[in-house]
């Protein structure tokens, strides 16, 4: 069906966005017009690439090995603008031109590159922080709601024509108001999502690697440990980095000591999570739900999670608005341009 010249319902397609609002949103900072050399190693949406080859001199990867594509290429690029499904470790770092002294990644995570060889190459690494944290914190909730509304049931029945009508006891869940959240990283994607569900009437508890002063707001809420915090949650959110400390921090053990109306919600890294461990806790009723945006082997999903009714799954879309894609876009531009006329960038990494 076409409305308003814009596609709508099963026809539409993933790259489709709304672009309308596009020239508020992407409003640029730029301190001086630099027009170094980029090669894009990951499509991005079309108003995005747009802007990107009104700032520099742009190459775009056609094809689905875009690193050795560059490296065929007869140009030299000074960055290269990818994403996650481009992994930059230590041989492909290794195996850069000289003339490459930039990578810039369009997400706020890191873990697909690695950062320490970059550092020593002397490679300088940008992200998108912030940008995207409220896209990302409405997904959580979005996810919580899901999870603790049985919509993964409820769409079943009704889009299989199988609903026979209105009944007390059809689909009951949960409310989220008078239930806590526990926020495993409270950065500023695990605040943004505590703001929202107080909002909710949630009560916030949360683990971090720093301890709070008592001023910091949520303070009180503080936990040592994630497993203090699981035994105490009824929703348990996910919003941390993957890093050795993080990786397979959900595993049997710490499942074991969660509540048996516990949320599992991850919008952060799938390794955080050992599925055996949450597939046999969501399949034998230890715990009630989980609502996931991430999975560890993306974009393969563990097979079990497709047959369990109480997992409420969407394929990694926390930054999937509009106003996040257009976010990133401007501020690895602003990085970009401002750090080959050798400025200062704020969302430098390395
Ligand atoms: C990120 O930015 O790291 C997200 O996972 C994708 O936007």
């Amino acid at each position: 069906m076409r409305t308003g010249g814009r596609l709508f319902g099963r026809q539409r397609r993933t790259s489709d966005a709304p672009t309308s609002q596009f020239q508020e949103l992407f409003n640029l900072n730029l301190v001086l017009p630099a027009r170094p050399s980029v090669f894009l190693a990951t499509r991005l949406i079309d108003v995005v690439e747009a802007q990107f080859e009104s700032a520099f001199e742009m190459t775009k990867a056609l094809g689905q090995d875009p690193l050795s594509e560059m490296l065929r290429s007869d140009r030299s690029f000074d960055a290269i603008v990818f994403s996650l499904d481009v992994r930059v470790g230590a041989q492909q770092i290794d195996a850069l031109p000289s003339s490459v002294r930039a990578l810039a990644t369009y997400s706020v995570g890191t873990d697909h590159i690695d950062l320490e060889r970059a550092a020593e190459r002397g490679l300088a690494v940008f992200n998108t922080p912030g940008v995207l944290a409220d896209s990302v914190a409405e997904n959580a909730i979005f996810l919580m709601l899901g999870a603790a509304r049985r919509a993964t049931e409820s769409l079943d029945l009704i889009r299989g024509g199988s609903w026979s009508g209105w009944s007390p006891r059809q689909l009951v869940g949960f409310q989220l108001s008078g239930r806590s959240l526990g926020i495993l990283g409270m950065g500023d994607i695990g605040m943004r999502v505590a703001l929202r569900a107080e909002a909710l009437g949630m009560k916030i508890l949360y683990s971090n690697r720093r301890k709070p002063s008592d001023s910091e707001r949520f303070a009180a809420g503080y936990r040592a440990t994630a497993l203090e915090l699981v035994r105490e949650c009824d929703v348990l959110l996910l919003a941390c980095p993957s890093t050795e400390e993080t990786r397979g921090i959900v595993d049997s053990r710490l499942l074991a000591n969660a509540k048996p109306e516990l949320i599992l919600v991850n919008i952060a890294r799938g390794d955080l999570v050992e599925d055996e461990a949450l597939i046999s806790a969501l399949r034998d009723g230890r715990i009630w739900a989980a609502g996931l945006d991430v999975f560890s082997g993306e974009p393969d999903v563990h097979p079990a999670y497709l047959n369990l009714p109480n997992v409420f799954m969407v394929p990694h879309i926390g930054s999937s608005t509009l106003e996040a894609r257009v976010g990133m876009g401007r501020i690895l531009i602003e990085a970009l341009s401002n750090w080959a006329i050798g400025q200062p960038v704020d969302n430098r990494v390395v």
